[in-house]
């Protein structure tokens, strides 16, 4: 076992977790969710997507929400540009990372992004040059690298293929992402050990959605190969409108108690976290995702 001594967790929140929120979410709640998340000690925080508003309308106040942000000087705030023109659209916003997003599944790519996985490395290149050239960092998601909705499992090779392309056009880090959240530990553990072949390992990090119970496993498997990265969403939040059924990523909350549990530093205060969960939650009027978060609001209003 290799297991880090620190962890760093990218909360994406307010962009995953709300991207599929039928009801339109105001851009000062947004804000606010951001401003909790810093607060409580999150040191990246993915805020929103440059994508067209036709395709995903809860983002369609990226600016505002970007200018909305009181920013703290330790803290990278990131968003996800699929082309240039949404690269262009970001810059006013000043991102600190710019995020592409691929798949190793064809059908995914199609679905998500309306191209082939060619197709989208021919798009992020000008992005990935541009972003580099202006001193914006860049990280690239790979989606459905254990599995697909569309094509069912997706071979190890097919991630290492995806990795490389990343790698080739200056993708400066990767996330090994678990789209629908079918992955099984020794399944994630194959698709880094594939995208190992292109990145270091501080350069990887795991998105691991939780539909299937699976994400804290995972983040499990993927720590004993020393991956020390993560992104997960406070209270759970999470799903992706052109993955149908896949539910939330792993709640921030959870991995932190348990990176905690195991003696992992995170930085992040675990009670500010639950309270910036309950405010999202209390506004998308349900209950958190997060069993952490639940079970610490219970024995709050049980003392
Ligand atoms: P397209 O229709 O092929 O684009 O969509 P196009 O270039 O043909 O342009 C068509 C129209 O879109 C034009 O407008 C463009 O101006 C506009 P019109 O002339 O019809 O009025 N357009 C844009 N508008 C705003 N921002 C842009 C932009 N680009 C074109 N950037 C496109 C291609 C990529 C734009 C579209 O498919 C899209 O927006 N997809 C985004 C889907 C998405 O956001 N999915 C969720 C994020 S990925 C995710 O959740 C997975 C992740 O969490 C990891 C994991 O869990 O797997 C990251
Ligand atoms: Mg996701």
């Amino acid at each position: 076992m290799n297991l880090p001594s620190r962890v760093q967790l990218i909360d994406v929140g307010p962009r995953d977790g709300l991207q599929n929120e039928k009801q339109p979410v105001p851009a000062a709640v947004k804000i606010e969710l951001v401003h909790r998340l810093q607060a409580a000690g999150l040191c990246e925080i993915e805020v929103t997507s440059f994508v067209s508003p036709k395709w995903v309308p809860q983002m369609a106040d990226n600016a505002e929400v970007m200018a909305g942000i009181t920013r703290l000087p330790n803290v990278r705030y990131s968003v996800l540009t699929p082309n240039l023109q949404g690269f262009q659209a970001s810059v006013t916003s000043k991102p600190d990372e710019i995020v592409v997003f691929g798949a190793a599944s064809e059908a995914f790519s199609q679905k998500n992004i309306n191209c082939s996985i060619a197709e989208s490395i021919e798009r992020f290149a000008p992005v990935v040059e541009a972003a580099l050239a202006a001193g914006i960092a860049v990280r690239g998601a790979m989606s459905c690298t254990v599995g697909c909705p569309y094509e069912g499992d997706i071979a190890p090779e097919r991630v290492a293929y995806l990795a490389g392309l990343m790698k080739s056009i200056g993708v400066q880090r990767v996330d090994v992402a678990d789209t629908i959240g079918v992955g099984t530990p020794l399944k994630v553990q194959e698709a880094i050990e594939a995208t190992l072949q292109h990145f270091e390992v501080a350069h990887v990090s795991g998105h691991f959605h939780d539909t299937y119970g699976q994400a804290l496993s995972n983040t499990l498997a993927a720590l004993q190969m020393g991956v020390w990265n993560f992104q997960s969403s406070v209270a759970g939040l999470g799903g992706c409108p052109y993955a149908k059924g896949a539910t939330g990523n792993v709640a921030t909350e959870d991995v932190v108690y348990m990176l905690h549990g195991m003696g992992i530093e995170t930085g992040i205060d675990l009670d500010a976290l639950i309270d910036a969960g309950a405010f999202i939650s209390d506004f998308l009027g349900r209950p958190s995702g997060s069993r952490v978060a639940r079970a610490v609001i219970s024995k709050r209003n049980n003392s």
